[in-house]
């Protein structure tokens, strides 16, 4: 039999293409999500190093300042601004060119099997980082870091989107933004507890404890005993593996109907987007990314606009202003004794603030929260600007700056935050998942790239000297996200990746909250009631599967 006896069932019940959720699923996801863990980590670490006496002595060869120092003297103790962007951005450039390459190398090897290559890049990295003392090695070491970092934040984005029950697949993704600000509160919390050490172990322990945090992704807890994405089977033609990874994620038996109907779905529907699209070899599968006409909501080319503008305009909120360059800047800030002690706050308003996405990503879907969420940054963001210029630095105007930076912080991390990646993750069909989730993780690490390389020179005082004032730019920037939510986003909630492409094909954004699927690609495809899978639909599956 065609497909090495897999057989497959259609559904005319367009709720039942899925097994009920199982406590299994979560608990697989929550391993995936780890990965959130040493993104946040590595990218939230360095911005207090900057900061502490240690290493801005050891790497600049400046002397500490003597206890009755001139505010300028105090001042002129710092990295030079170009390092600080260099020290940076260089991660961002290294995860830059690991998420696009990554989404090539989930195609070939898998998306668990990516993952777990990114972790050994990634440690790898934090070696050499351990071992620096200088600029050069501790660039070098962040640069390979940032390679290995690439491909986890892309692929764990394009798995768990793969894997995760439709119910709540929105939920599960936030939770690895709920990750990512976890380690990003960790590398706070540490940097915090040897801020004042006086030899190397102050930055030498923060970024070796990034290991702590590979380890756990690996082997030893989580994604070694998690299945494959039962997709990428699908899209490697082997079909018989997509059942039995299916089946595990579902905890149901390989014949069991549900596990039938789930695939039928998923091999139709990527039978019917190869037909629309056309098949072609490497460098057309990557053209693919670009096709059809930007009015279209389904076009190729339309989704790739969805998920690099979503990523690219989550960068643009300004965000990792704060978490890279916060303690920094809220030494300048005025009045305040302990900056390390603030930037530790506004990790910990974006940790708790998270979870409130669990709930309402699935309860008002994607768009209302990438909407509100755009108009509440944009808001907090001019209040900060604007008490800066008409009050200056007084005490008083720099609490409330500080209390608008927290409420900044708690719209992003409730919305924008994990409704990016949410976004990314269910809006590419199969043929061009990977590339299509790769070029948007890779252009959230391009703008990442290079906030990082100028907000130095724009707010330090002996360049652009913005200070405060630089919230200015960030709001004129946020007006732009509304947009993205109106014109562009979807609901997405409740469905099944096959389902939000057809919602594509049918609706549009405004309409897509009251958009309910009537049909299943199976059927579409002439997949009928009696069981086994068209063998003209197997063998086009399985002779597809050697072009990755
Ligand atoms: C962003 C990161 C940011 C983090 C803050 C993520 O979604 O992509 O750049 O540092 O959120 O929580």
């Amino acid at each position: 039999m065609p497909g090495g006896g897999v057989v497959l069932a259609a559904t005319t019940d367009v709720n039942r293409i899925e097994a009920p959720v199982i406590r299994k699923a979560y608990l697989m996801c929550a391993f995936a999500a780890f990965g959130g863990i040493f993104f946040g980590y590595d990218s939230g670490y360095i911005n207090g190093v900057m900061g502490m006496r240690y290493f801005v002595h050891e790497f600049t060869d400046l002397p500490y300042p003597a206890a009755d120092a001139t505010e300028a003297e105090k001042a002129a103790f710092v990295i030079p601004a170009w390092r600080q962007s260099l020290i940076v951005s260089i991660l961002s450039a290294g995860t830059f060119i690991g998420s696009i390459v990554a989404g090539d190398v989930a195609d070939f090897l898998g998306r668990r099997t990516t993952i777990i290559a990114g972790r050994g890049i990634f440690s790898a990295g934090v070696i050499v980082q351990v071992a620096a003392t200088a600029y050069d090695l501790l660039v070098a070491g962040r640069l390979i870091a940032g390679l290995g970092v690439g491909f986890v934040s892309a692929i764990i984005i394009l798995y768990m989107s793969e894997i995760a029950p439709k119910r709540v697949r929105g939920a599960i993704v936030s939770g690895y933004q709920f990750c990512i600000t976890v380690g990003i509160m960790l590398a706070s919390c540490v940097v915090y507890g040897t801020q004042n050490y006086t030899d190397s172990g102050s930055y030498r322990i923060p970024i070796a404890i990034q290991w702590v945090w590979a380890l756990l992704l690996g082997k030893s807890v989580g994604l070694a005993c998690l299945p494959e994405s039962p997709r990428y089977f699908v899209k490697r033609g082997e079909l018989q593996k997509a059942t039995k990874a299916l089946a595990r994620l579902r905890g149901q038996p390989d014949d069991s109907e549900y596990i039938q109907q789930e695939l039928a779905e998923i091999v139709a529907n990527h039978e019917y987007e190869l037909r629309a699209t056309g098949e072609g070899g490497y460098l057309q599968t990557w053209l693919n990314c670009f096709k059809g006409s930007i009015f279209d909501p389904k076009s190729n080319l339309r989704r790739t606009i969805l998920g690099t503008s979503a990523q690219m305009m989550q960068q643009w909120t300004g965000i990792n202003f704060i978490f890279y360059f916060g303690t920094t800047f809220f030494q300048k800030l005025g009045s305040i004794n302990n900056p390390f002690l603030i930037s530790l706050v506004t990790t910990l308003v974006n940790v708790f603030s998270t979870p409130l996405s669990f709930w309402t990503v699935e309860r008002f879907g994607r768009r209302p929260l990438l909407i509100w969420g755009a108009l509440g940054m944009v808001v907090c963001q001019f209040i900060i600007a604007i008490a800066r210029t008409v009050d200056g630095a007084s005490p008083a105007t720099v609490k409330a700056e500080i209390s608008f930076i927290c409420v900044y912080i708690f719209f992003f991390a409730s919305t924008w935050g994990p409704g990016a990646w949410v976004v990314v993750g269910e809006t590419f069909p199969l043929s061009i998942r990977s590339r299509g989730v790769a070029l948007s993780v890779a252009s959230n690490w391009l703008w990442n790239c290079v906030i990082a390389i100028i907000t130095p020179y724009m707010v330090n005082p002996d360049q652009g000297n913005l200070g405060a004032k630089v919230f200015f730019v960030w709001g004129a920037l946020c007006i732009g996200l509304p947009l993205v939510g109106l014109l562009l986003a979807n609901r997405g909630t409740g469905l099944s990746l096959e389902q939000v492409d057809a919602l594509l094909e049918e609706s549009t954004p405004r309409k897509s909250a009251k958009w309910v699927p009537t049909k299943t690609f199976a059927r579409e495809m002439g997949i009928d009631g009696s069981g086994v899978l068209k063998g003209e639909i197997v063998e086009d599956v399985e002779r597809r599967g050697s072009v990755f």
